[in-house]
């Protein structure tokens, strides 16, 4: 049967999805000011209302997690997908004044807006864009990391061997490693000869649907630094597996998608609700692109397999003892 479908082009691998990002923060006004207030994003109204940590969701499926203590600034660039350009731009002048002082700014880019937090990480701000980073108006589509030149294509090779990623190498612009996280989601590590800030201690958490060879594979390797709990463990240097030398550090939190917080229904807002201009029943985000196969992707009339007439008659046969 001569099937039009690629049906390995629908598959994920490994990773199946980006939820947290972790930034410890010295003091949470400032916090709410940018990501809140700016950036347009919700604090989870459920988890750690104190003031030692904050959660901040971004979408259905991801978020900042932002414990107290010493600023922790990632080495590159947090990408966000947010709807409406002139409201972000809005809302980020709104908040300029009261983030005099610090490390706040933003500018335009033909991409996306650049803003930095209070205490400099780098958030990227684009527009929806369904083919580019699937059917979301809001969540974090990348996290891009720098790394030494000459590492990327080591970084692919440990991501595809050892936690089972789709990957690519891309060298269009700084070669890039390109890991698959789940439905249109990456982690990047971008290529560049710029000297890098030393490894604070931020981490990033992902979901992996095989726990356990990922965990073996690691073990093996010695490169586990904790086993936090039954769904959940942690490394932190990516490797040449040729040679062992480490080429990245980031802390990873791996979870397996039994862990209890796996798809945890995230509460967003709606950014444009004001008390001036207060709509009824528009309080909550809304999610408003939907996914569609497309008219393109189907057939007209779905291919047959040979054994699909032998089927047939024995559901016909069925129908007929069904009406007697
Ligand atoms: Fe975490």
């Amino acid at each position: 049967m001569d099937n039009p479908f690629d049906r390995g082009a629908e598959n994920l691998g490994n990773i199946t999805g980006l939820e947290h990002v972790n930034l410890e923060i010295p003091e949470q006004g400032p916090a709410s000011d940018f990501y809140l207030v700016g950036l347009g994003l919700t604090r989870d109204p459920y988890m750690f209302p104190g003031t030692n940590n904050m959660w901040v969701n971004v979408g259905r499926t991801s978020q900042f997690h932002m414990p107290t203590g010493d600023a922790l600034v990632l080495r590159g660039a947090i990408g966000i997908v947010i709807p409406s350009r002139p409201e972000l731009l809005q809302r980020l002048e709104m908040v300029k004044d009261r983030l005099k002082g610090t490390k706040f700014s933003y500018k335009e880019h033909n991409d996306y807006v650049e803003a930095h937090c209070p205490w400099g990480n780098e958030i990227r701000l684009h527009e929806p864009d369904v083919e580019r980073f699937g059917a979301i108006n809001l969540g974090i589509p990348y996290v891009e990391f720098d790394v030494p030149t000459g590492t990327a294509a080591g970084i692919a090779k440990f991501y595809k061997e050892i936690l089972g990623a789709k990957t690519k190498v891309k060298t269009n612009g700084n070669k890039a490693a390109h890991i698959a996280v789940g439905l249109k989601q990456e982690l990047i590590f971008r290529e560049t000869d710029k000297a890098l800030a030393e490894y604070d201690g931020h981490h990033i958490q992902v979901y992996v649907e095989d726990f356990g060879k990922p965990h073996d594979k690691l073990a093996k390797h010695d490169l586990i630094t904790e086993e936090s709990d039954r769904c959940q463990y942690r490394f932190e240097d990516i490797i040449d597996l040729d040679t062992g030398k480490v080429l990245f550090k980031i802390e990873h939190e791996i979870r397996s998608v039994t862990h209890p917080l796996y798809l945890r229904p995230l509460v967003n807002r709606n950014p444009a609700q004001t008390n001036r201009t207060y709509s009824l029943g528009g309080d909550n985000w809304n999610p408003t692109l939907v996914q569609s196969l497309g008219a393109g992707n189907r057939v007209p009339d779905p291919l047959k397999a040979p054994k699909a007439s032998t089927i047939a008659k024995r559901r016909a046969a069925r129908m007929a003892d069904a009406a007697r």
